[in-house]
């Protein structure tokens, strides 16, 4: 073997048979051979366990999906490049022209674009009610045959609850699917609801740390069948380093999202007692409107804590550049944490009542709560609140 040949078929290295690596390698190979033509196309016909491209599968991606599927309750997973990326090809997979799509006010601003543009485009119709308007849901799905229902809980940034077993009892009643964007929440909650499709941002609480983004969609196998063929043609898969570093972030998922919320709910009752807060939103309060819908749904109400300061958003942009430990900027879920002040807060697509109804003011501020040391975050809170 020549050079040039040497350095395009390397050495084979791998451990001999009981050696094993305690952490998955990641198999950073976009091309996965057999040996025989046959053997590749009992493969891809589905009658033999294997990979062959890495757009349709991979060992790393699928370690990671096999893991999310189990953790949120159900049988599998597709594990997309970006939460987005899950949203928008779940809609693209489950709809079809003529199709109808009941979404919500307070329904995560992007999730709300791909609707209204991307799906208004290719013929999807939506409805728009409240998240709290169960009256509302009840009557567009009477009025019209719904082909799925896609909501959050709780909802960015006002924390509203969603009553997840009244809106997947009425979607399934009308033979709509019920489909969750699960992001707030995580993995380890609201599985034993009846949701179809859970959807999952793996940027926010999966990898913890903000370095890498990721998107999941967790259902039933014959959902996640059916989708699989178009997620392969869409083309983001994500990647397998992306997904080995999600993996190794998972390892302390339970613990960080717990130390977390712990440091969210002092801040919360902190926020709360201030006279400059007019409100504070966070699930775990016990002033919280569906304080009671929350601890029936939620084991932890994790750590996203918005309020509304009284003095309007010009004492909200003067409090969010004030913070010192917060970086003034987009996501959640990660061990910083971040401020979003109400000038950065998508809700300019929004008519008068809609706005009024979404809960978000000119003056709402949301913070996503990390690991640092919560006195220290209370004491630059209060800082920066004088
Ligand atoms: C509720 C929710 N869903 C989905 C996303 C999108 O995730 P990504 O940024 O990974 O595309 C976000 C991001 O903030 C989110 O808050």
């Amino acid at each position: 073997m020549k050079k040039p040949t040497l350095v395009n078929h390397p050495p084979d290295v791998a451990p001999p048979p009981g050696n094993q690596p305690v952490i998955a390698p990641i198999y950073q190979s976009v091309k996965f051979e057999f040996e025989s033509i046959d053997d590749t196309l009992r493969m891809l016909r589905g009658e033999t366990p294997g990979y062959f491209y890495m757009r349709a599968s991979n060992p790393t991606t699928r370690q990671l999906e096999q893991t999310l599927a189990q953790l949120q309750g159900r049988d599998d997973c597709l594990a997309t490049a970006s939460g987005v990326n899950a949203i928008a090809q779940t809609l693209l997979s489950l709809t079809k022209s003529g199709d109808h799509i009941l979404c919500f006010i307070e329904t995560y601003g992007p999730t709300r674009n791909i609707i209204r543009r991307l799906l208004a485009r290719f013929g999807v119709e939506y409805t728009m009610v409240s998240i709290e308007d169960l009256a509302g849901v009840e009557n567009v799905l009477a009025s019209r045959p719904t082909r799925l229902v896609i909501f959050e809980s709780p909802t960015n940034p006002a924390t509203k609850v969603a009553d997840i077993e009244r809106l997947t009892e009425l979607a399934h009643r009308h033979g709509a699917l019920a489909v969750m964007d699960n992001t707030f929440a995580g993995f380890h909650q609201h599985g034993e609801y009846d949701v179809d499709v859970f959807m999952h941002s793996l940027t926010k609480y999966a990898s913890g740390t903000g370095d890498v983004m990721g998107g999941a969609v967790i259902a039933r196998q014959e959902l996640i069948d059916g989708m699989r063929p178009d997620f392969a043609v869409l083309g983001a898969l994500l990647d397998p380093h992306a997904a080995f570093l999600i993996q190794r972030g998972l390892k302390t998922y339970f613990v960080r999202y717990s130390a977390q919320t712990a440091n969210a709910q002092k801040i919360a009752e902190f926020l709360a007692g201030h006279p400059a807060v007019a409100r504070c939103h966070y699930p775990g309060l016990a002033t919280h409107p569906q304080a009671a819908l929350a601890r029936k749904q939620m084991k932890e109400p994790g750590t996203v804590v918005s309020f509304d300061l009284r003095d309007g958003s010009e004492a909200a942009r003067r409090f969010s550049e004030s913070l010192e430990l917060f970086a003034l900027t987009a996501s959640l879920g990660s061990t910083e944490s971040l401020v979003m002040p109400p000038q950065l807060v998508g809700t300019r697509d929004f008519t008068p009542e809609q706005a009024k109804a979404s809960g978000v003011t000119a003056s709402t501020v949301r913070l996503s709560i990390g690991l640092e040391d919560v006195d220290d975050l209370i004491a630059d809170i209060s800082q920066a609140l004088g």
